[in-house]
């Protein structure tokens, strides 16, 4: 269970209101006195999905998903209890650190954020208003970048001087250390002084997932001998592996479609944008990683690998191809005519031209099916078994074991050869790393034990305890902590309990705002607003007498050891068994606990 404080998460709960969280990703309706708009978990019509402002709570009657507003952001963004604080807490501009050392680590962080915004908005100042970037204007005008998209995509430019960035920070006196740490300066040695990184050159702004500027990637703008793009160094907020341009924005685009476009350069990504085309990201240089997999994956499955035709490139998306593969993803292969780059293509050809070669994409197996086939690589032997073992490791990555039959079948006829061969190759081409891909994205939706009797009971009980304060007092004196397996259940009985000593009754509502097991809130939250006090009574006798009875359980079972263990007090812990099962059948017959008995009359 999460290390953040509960202040922190109350906290955090109290900024993140659940309509305004929700409406973020889709668009709520009043209807009485709840929100109603499309469930987002289930594909559907007509709204069943339903948002109660008063509870905080959601819940959808279609599909049962249900919750708080934590457990909404951790099924959409596919989040953990913990991460889904911390996300909410950084969209409401909360800080949550958990020790001391987090603290310090914080505010270097938080100075470098500050420093690549600080630096993003003087790039754009310098671009729009100074006279000595008309070069950088004109430039960008060329490339078809006007004014809108550098507002959308924070573009800039870094005037050519040694210390444009310096001097402004020095007047907005913004420490020298911290430009440096975030890599927008350079230390030089011999005079011991230091120089802007970026000079004369367009700089394209790189945001994580939160929204936030944590690196640059600069072009220069004359063809001189100097590299075409030159990136921030790696920081503490800035990893390359981790960091893809351009989610931040894509990410609604990406959900809706149900898949990305993965290109590599940043004004691929511009310029698909500018023809409304917004499910992309950019590898930026950079070969895709089993982090870039993992990151798109909280948005979908299904990629569109859309690079240029000429070799390099198709090499480097089939490397990255088979990344994606191995994490799960459904991957597909598009070409650009040869000699052009999606940005070229976007901008000659326009949207539905896009739209067009993303339909078009072909299955990646196809792709390299196709390539294989290709007259070059025909003609020279080497050349095509060493495309065939590619291929192979491709099909080696495919998870479901009898899907790859099917394709292993397959590929012997479309290539002719012998299906043996094909098996007796794939131990060699194996990919040696496996990702876990199940255990990245939390699944608590099946925790087996609520769906035991005695987890349904524990889940009951706890829910008719939150409907009916009154009801949880005379409860408690028949129940306690201990009657509960279920780790998060037993919490929530003890602070209930807590608070019912204290204070007599307790908040419902701050408890299930609590729950950290998607099943749970779901299940809690379900029908909370009816009160159907004489049914509850009855479901609490029954999950008493099941949790008695698990007990009873528990008890002849541990004696049993003990029998195997010490058979010379047999006849002793035999006895003790036969009395177990006879309260097990006063019990399972209601003779001694009644709702009389519990609740008076
Ligand atoms: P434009 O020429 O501006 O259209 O860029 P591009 O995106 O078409 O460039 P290209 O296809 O050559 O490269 C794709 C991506 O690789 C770029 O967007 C950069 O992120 C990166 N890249 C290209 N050249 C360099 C370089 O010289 N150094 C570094 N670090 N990255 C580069
Ligand atoms: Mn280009």
């Amino acid at each position: 269970m999460s290390t953040i404080p509960s202040e922190k998460i109350d906290q955090v709960r109290n900024a993140s209101d659940i309509v305004d969280i929700i409406s973020g990703y889709l668009s709520l309706r009043p209807r009485g006195k709840n929100l109603f708009g499309l469930c987002p978990f289930h594909h559907e019509k007509t709204p069943s999905f339903s948002v109660n402002p008063e509870l905080q709570i959601f819940r959808c009657f279609g599909c049962g998903a249900g919750g708080n507003v934590f457990t909404f952001i951790m099924r959409i963004e596919k989040l953990t209890f913990p991460e889904s604080v911390k996300f909410l807490a950084k969209n409401a501009g909360i800080e949550i650190a958990e020790d001391e050392t987090q603290i310090e680590n914080l505010r270097e962080k938080e100075a470098l954020y500050y420093a690549n915004k600080f630096a993003a908005a003087f790039f754009k100042h310098t671009l729009l208003e100074e006279a000595k970037a008309e070069q950088a204007r004109e430039y960008l005008a060329k490339r078809g970048i006007d004014r809108s998209m550098i507002d959308r995509y924070d573009i800039g430019y870094a005037p050519d001087q040694w210390d444009g960035l310096i001097k402004w920070a020095n007047q907005k006196s913004l420490s020298i250390d911290v430009l440096k740490k975030a890599g927008l300066i350079i230390h030089k040695e011999e005079t011991d002084s230091y120089y802007d990184r970026f000079r004369g050159r367009i700089t394209f702004a790189i945001h994580n997932a939160g929204g936030q500027v944590v690196a640059f990637g600069a072009r220069r703008i004359i063809d001189d001998k100097t590299p075409k793009y030159i990136n921030s160094p790696e920081t503490e907020i800035y990893q390359k592996r981790q960091t893809l341009y351009g989610l931040y924005w894509a990410r609604d685009a990406i959900r809706k479609q149900n898949h990305v476009v993965v290109v590599e350069g940043y004004t691929d990504l511009t310029s698909l944008g500018k023809v409304g085309i917004e499910q992309v990201v950019a590898t930026s240089g950079t070969s895709l990683t089993e982090d870039h997999a993992r990151l798109m994956r909280r948005y979908t499955t299904v990629a569109i690998l859309l690079f240029d035709s000429d070799s390099a490139g198709a090499a480097a998306a089939l490397r990255g191809a088979d990344i994606l593969l191995e994490s799960g993803f459904e991957v597909k292969i598009a070409t650009m005519p040869a000699g052009e780059d999606p940005d070229e293509f976007a901008r000659e050809h326009g949207a539905n031209a896009v739209q067009v070669l993303l339909k078009s994409a072909k299955p990646l197996l196809d792709f390299r099916v196709e390539r294989l086939q290709s007259p070059e690589l025909s003609q020279n032997s080497v050349q095509r078994s060493q495309a065939t073992r590619e291929l192979l490791a491709t099909v080696a990555r495919i998870h479901d074991p009898i899907q790859r039959s099917f394709v292993v079948q397959d590929l012997a006829n479309r290539l002719h050869v012998d299906e043996n061969v094909l098996w007796r190759e794939m131990p060699h081409v194996r990919p040696q790393r496996r990702i876990a891909t199940d255990q990245e994205t939390p699944d608590d939706t099946h925790d087996p034990y609520l769906k035991s009797r005695r987890g349904r009971a524990e889940m009951m009980l706890i829910k008719v305890m939150l409907l009916h304060p009154l009801l949880a007092a005379s409860i408690m004196s028949v129940i306690t902590y201990e009657h509960f397996r279920h780790p998060e259940i037993q919490q929530l009985f003890q602070s209930m309990e807590q608070e019912i000593l204290m204070d007599g009754g307790f908040d419902a509502q701050s408890h299930i705002h609590k729950i950290q097991t998607l099943q749970l809130a779901e299940y809690l939250v379900d029908d909370m607003g009816e009160k159907k006090e004489e049914l509850s009574k009855k479901i609490a006798v029954d999950c008493i007498i099941t949790l008695y009875d698990s007990q009873l359980d528990d008890e002849i079972k541990s004696l049993r050891e003990q029998l195997k263990e010490f058979p010379e007090r047999g006849s002793e812990i035999t006895n003790k068994i036969n009395e177990l099962h006879r309260k097990k059948s006063i019990l399972l017959s209601r003779e001694k606990l009644n709702e009389k008995a519990l609740f008076g009359s």
